[in-house]
């Protein structure tokens, strides 16, 4: 069986994420959040106080980029990979509320992306692998075998969200997650470098009114077509 590059890009809470990862199990293929990895720039950001009053001092983000080193560890719980930052398994603190506040002012730095498409270029040299995020099937893989996009209205989203974050035990109003989901939908698509499009070669699923296992079994049978005309 041939090995491809399945992208899958798309607005924030779509379940982007779940999908590629339960998509990259069955295939048994490598899977990369890339979301992850501007939240772990992001998390880095904070933690040396460069980001005050919704404000990036990108200036020193960017002197100190260089200090920065993402890798990823396999976590057999989850079944998945861990982000590792610097060393430190920040899995969980990447997930907080503060972190999805600015993490899109933080992706929206030219530097920044350049230093992380390159990471993810590499770790898709050998293909057999599922990658999500906004810019897979337009910059870091434009050439791959299949491009999903997925959206969903921004309400269903936002109420996704919520659920998952009140669950965590987070103190946060639906409001709130709406406004965080319809800010980022705003700054992730109408950013200069890299922005969220939908490229011609990418197939649209609005997962709106879909189960995840409806929505899987689409994308599953997508993929199985794809890597047997490859
Ligand atoms: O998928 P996510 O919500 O974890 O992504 C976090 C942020 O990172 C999101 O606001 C957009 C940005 N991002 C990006 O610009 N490019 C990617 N390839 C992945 C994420």
């Amino acid at each position: 069986m041939k090995s491809i590059v399945i992208a899958i890009d798309g607005h924030s809470s779509t379940g982007k994420s779940t999908v590629a990862k339960k998509l990259a199990k069955e295939l048994e293929y490598k899977y990369v959040d890339t979301g992850a990895m501007y939240r772990a720039v992001t998390l880095f950001a904070i933690r040396n106080n460069w980001i005050r009053n919704a404000e990036v001092d990108e200036n020193q983000l960017i002197e100190n980029l260089s200090s920065v080193e993402i890798n990823f560890e396999y976590n057999p719980e989850a079944g998945t990979n861990d982000v590792i930052l610097n060393g430190e398994n920040v899995e969980k603190e990447i997930r907080a509320m503060e972190v999805s506040e600015h993490v899109s002012s933080v992706a929206k730095i030219d530097e920044v992306r350049k230093k992380l498409v390159e990471i993810q270029k590499q770790l898709g040299d050998e293909k057999g692998i599922v990658m999500d995020g906004r810019d897979i099937g337009s910059v870091v893989f434009p050439d791959a075998e299949l491009k999903i996009f997925m959206t969903a209205s921004a309400d269903i989203r936002a109420q996704r969200r919520f659920n998952e974050l009140k669950e965590k035990g987070e103190d946060i109003t639906f409001e709130e997650v709406l406004k965080n989901v319809k800010h980022r939908d705003d700054i992730d698509s109408n950013r200069k470098n890299s922005p969220l499009i939908l490229s011609d070669d990418a197939i649209k699923i609005d997962n709106s009114e879909l189960s995840q296992e409806e929505q899987f079994e689409i994308i599953l049978n997508l993929a199985k077509k794809r890597i047997a005309s490859a």
